[in-house]
């Protein structure tokens, strides 16, 4: 199934957005600072940068930060997400805890992988994390 597209204005925004939160990253422990930034169904953009800890275990993500920011504001129907990082090489990418955090919120939405530059890939939740689990599976049959 394709997920709806998201505009080129809009991924445009999203980039700047999350390139935008990176910059309050607070990662004194890994020195690789993220950003993210969220596209709600009804056009509301929620960002997020990692927040580590000296409890290194307690440390955040970027994606975690902009999803906890959305939903305790009543926004869970996500169209977008953008993440950036520092590297020059590689894209950003979610970890395995992220992917499945963000798949509570649907299987067919948009992730836009970025490098420091703003050069982008775009992928569906589907896409990194494929066969997934989720709120339908706890339903009764
Ligand atoms: N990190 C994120 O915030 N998002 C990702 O997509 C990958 C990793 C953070 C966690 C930690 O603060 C630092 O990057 C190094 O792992």
């Amino acid at each position: 199934m394709a997920s709806s597209a998201v505009g080129p204005e809009q991924v445009k925004l999203l980039l700047a957005a999350c390139r935008d939160a990176k910059e309050f990253a607070y990662c004194p422990y890994s020195n690789y600072p993220v950003g993210a930034a969220l596209l709600t169904s009804d056009g509301k953009i929620f960002s997020g940068c990692n927040v580590e800890n000296a409890c290194y275990p307690l440390g955040v993500c970027a994606e975690r930060t902009a999803i906890q920011k959305a939903v305790s504001e009543g926004h869970t129907k996500f169209r977008a997400i953008a993440v950036i990082c520092n590297s020059r090489e590689l894209y950003a990418t979610p970890c395995g805890s992220c992917r499945q955090v963000l798949r509570e919120f649907g299987k067919y939405w948009d992730i836009y992988l970025a490098k420091a530059d703003g050069t982008y890939i775009q992928k569906t939740l589907e896409d990194l994390l494929p066969f997934s689990f989720g709120p339908e599976d706890l339903k009764e049959v």
